[in-house]
């Protein structure tokens, strides 16, 4: 790396978007490590406001800013941001920024039009050409905008600094071959493209090997996996062989297709223990008639067929889906079917969209867009509906056992009552409730399991109070535990960890 100062050039990643592109910006600064940069200090307060969705330099050298193109507005924000950015880059000479993520790959030039004052645009197929962009751009004194059609480097061959110690992504397959007409996507990353299984196992078992209990498997379409080299089994074969990885806990995977969606992949699910009892399976809409507008080829009966299946394999599965509100043409009764489809359902939770068109996706150039006002009337409807299931669901839970997965920054005060957050075997998040006797010492760390007995169920989250009672309180200390410990001692300062179980999204941003 070339520098002019004899203080190593720190960096700042800041990451919008969906858990594509979470992974990727583990990296991206795993890239900017290897290559001898350092982390910018943050502090929590930074942390926070640019969670809230402020782009804070807070003395980086170095500004990549990962961007998601499924957000309304995003090109709007990325512009506002990109503003704060220049008028600090003035009071900073050398100071770099840096844009890649979908935003990037959809606008290319268009950004250092708009903001010359950008130094390096880079795309979702090109990861790997940051460092070297940044260096030429420092050479040549210019803008340098790198853009590629298709994948040259898988990302998962790149360097990585992970977020958390306990819990890991490992991405499976990149890129997706349906052609959901709302779905921009395709578009951005691309036909897929899947890893070779001995690849991924041989992640899950380093991640692991770190500290890691639990793994997370990534793809946009995760059925699909091992169509192109020839093995339509394989999704069911690698679940089956990776939940048998030596000191893995936790398997999960997202996000299936319900069109992809095979029985073997429920007998997988059902008899390897590490693979939890949870399912994200999305729906986007009841209406068969919607459904094929959607190019989404299952229909409402295949799909509840589905829940059945698994329901009576894995009893205890949560299962949450995304739904789509106000697609193109969508009629009262099309939404009326929504409704039912969800009521019968029975999801522990959903993440509803209200429809907006995508520049470039079919479906935005539909003629009969549902206006504005009659799509917010049905999505507060759907809201409404889905946020009782939830609660009812939940309160279900009351009385059993969970083993909660102890994640990092979830303690939070209540009265005085202090309570660590994490999430259960089912992806259920869960506060659980210290009992006074619990000192410092033997409380449980990000990393560590505790299990305890489920006192209260809220739409969002279950209360498991027994500890205060004299009930059910266990902790078991972990190796990922330990290697969050080591980290913090380790390290100030590893800029905002995520969290264990944090919630997974692909193609939509998990801060809304
Ligand atoms: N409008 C609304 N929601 C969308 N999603 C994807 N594209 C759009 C869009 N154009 C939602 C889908 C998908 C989730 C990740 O984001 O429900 O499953
Ligand atoms: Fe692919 Fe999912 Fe987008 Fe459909 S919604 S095109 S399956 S990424």
């Amino acid at each position: 790396m070339t520098t002019t100062t004899t203080r190593p050039r720190s960096y700042l990643v800041r990451t919008m978007g969906c858990q594509m592109n979470v992974h990727d910006s583990e990296r991206l600064a795993g890239m900017l490590e290897a290559a001898g940069y350092v982390p910018a200090a943050t502090d929590a307060l930074a942390e926070e406001r640019a969670r809230a969705g402020d782009t804070l330099a807070e003395g980086a050298d170095i500004v990549v800013l990962n961007t998601c193109s499924v957000r309304e507005n995003a090109a709007d924000r990325l512009f506002g941001n990109l503003g704060q950015l220049a008028s600090i880059k003035r009071g900073r000479p050398g100071m770099q920024i840096a844009v890649g993520g979908c935003l990037a790959q959809h606008l290319r030039d268009g950004i250092v039009e708009r903001a010359p004052w950008v130094d390096v645009v880079f795309g979702t197929h090109n990861l790997d050409v940051l460092p070297a962009l940044l260096d030429r751009a420092r050479h040549n004194a210019a803008a340098q905008v790198e853009i590629e059609e298709a994948l040259k480097v898988f990302p998962s061959t790149l360097p990585s600094k992970r977020e958390s110690a306990y819990a890991a992504w490992v991405s499976i397959s990149v890129g997706c071959n349906n052609t959901c007409t709302f779905c921009i996507v395709p578009t951005l990353r691309g036909k897929e493209r899947d890893r070779r299984p001995p690849d991924v196992l041989a992640e899950i078992e380093a991640v692991v090997a770190q500290g890691a209990i639990e793994v997370t498997l990534l793809g946009q379409n995760v059925n699909s996996y091992g169509v192109s080299f020839g093995d339509r089994g394989a999704f069911a074969k690698l679940l089956a062989t990776a939940g048998r990885t030596p000191g893995l806990e936790r398997l999960r995977f997202t996000s299936p297709h319900p069109a992809a969606f095979t029985d073997d992949v429920i007998a997988a699910m059902a008899t390897t223990p590490t693979v939890m009892p949870q399912l994200h399976m999305p729906l986007q809409s009841g209406s068969d008639r919607i459904l094929r507008a959607m190019r989404r080829s299952y229909r409402s009966q295949r799909f509840l067929g589905i829940l059945e299946r698994v329901r009576q394999a894995i009893p205890h599965a949560a299962i949450t889906t995304d739904i789509i509100v106000g697609f193109p043409g969508e009629t009262e009764e099309d939404f009326a079917d929504t409704l039912r489809v969800v009521s019968e359902a029975r999801f522990a939770s959903a993440f509803t969209f209200k429809y907006s068109p995508r520049p470039g996706t079919p479906a935005a150039d539909l003629p009969d867009q549902v206006p504005d006002d009659v799509v917010a009337e049905r999505y507060g409807r759907l809201i409404e509906l889905q946020e009782r299931i939830s609660t009812e669901e939940n309160q279900r839970q009351v009385g059993t056992t969970v083993d909660v997965l102890v994640a990092e920054g979830g303690g939070r005060k209540d009265g005085d009552t202090a309570r660590v957050t994490g999430r259960a075997a089912d992806n259920r998040l869960v506060h659980v409730a210290l009992p006074a006797h619990v000192g410092p010492e033997e409380a449980p760390r990000p990393g560590d399991m505790v299990r305890a007995e489920v006192t209260h169920g809220a739409p969002f989250h279950l209360l498991a109070d027994s500890g205060l009672r004299g009930g059910t309180f266990e902790v078991r200390r972990t190796r990922a535990g330990d290697a969050w410990q080591r980290a913090r001692d380790g390290a100030h300062d590893h800029g905002g960890a995520a969290g264990a179980g944090g919630t997974v999204r692909l193609g939509m941003p998990r801060v809304r």
